[in-house]
């Protein structure tokens, strides 16, 4: 990792999201590890993964994030899957992971990782669950990832994105001729 990476910053809003992921993974986990008749196989995805900490705006200390608390959910998902597109957050999630080898980590655009690599992964009938965390900076989340997830039956997804940055995504592909985003920013 370079020496002049930072680690992102993040508002108390970012915490009290990191808060809810954590505590809706441990039950999560805990609920799908109980059953016995079908045994299921859970998987974790963070798609947006980031560095795996960041430093709290309020504090200045630093932060878990969502793979790191995932990494520590007890009882533990059967495989873990975060995709970066940032080369420095995925060597940060590297060391994060160390020796696992229950987790995988992928480098690259997570609609096109997830569509061809790790979805295909969690299959209903083979008795395959998910949890998929999507968080997003921006419109970065492809609608043919929410069509395929919705067909498949098997991964509870997390999508946090922000209001008023799609406003002003919107706003500006208005300025710039899109009709589609023209007509959701005049909703
Ligand atoms: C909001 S941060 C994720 C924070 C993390 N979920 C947490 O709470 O700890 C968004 C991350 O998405 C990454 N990113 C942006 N576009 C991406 C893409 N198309 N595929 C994969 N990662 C992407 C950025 O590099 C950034 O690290």
């Amino acid at each position: 990792m370079g020496k002049d990476f930072k680690y992102d910053q993040i508002g108390y809003w970012s915490e009290i999201k990191l808060d809810i992921i954590k505590e809706y993974a441990a039950a999560y986990s805990r609920i799908l590890s109980s059953w016995s008749s079908p045994e299921f196989y859970h998987l974790y995805i963070d798609a947006f993964a980031g560095a795996g900490q960041h430093r709290s705006k309020t504090t200045g200390e630093f932060v878990l994030g969502s793979p790191a608390n995932a990494l520590l959910v007890n009882p533990p998902f059967r495989e873990y899957h975060f995709i970066d597109l940032d080369e420095q957050k995925v060597e940060s999630l590297e060391r994060l992971a160390g020796t696992r080898e229950d987790v995988s980590i992928h480098h690259g655009d997570c609609n096109r990782v997830l569509l061809n690599e790790v979805l295909p992964r969690a299959k209903y009938e083979s008795y395959r669950r998910a949890l998929c965390v999507l968080d997003p900076y921006g419109l970065h989340l492809d609608w043919e990832v929410i069509f395929t997830i919705g067909k498949m039956q098997s991964v509870e997804i997390f999508l946090n994105f922000s209001c008023c940055r799609y406003e002003s995504e919107c706003a500006f592909a208005k300025a710039q001729g899109c009709f589609h985003c023209a007509s959701r920013a005049n909703e």
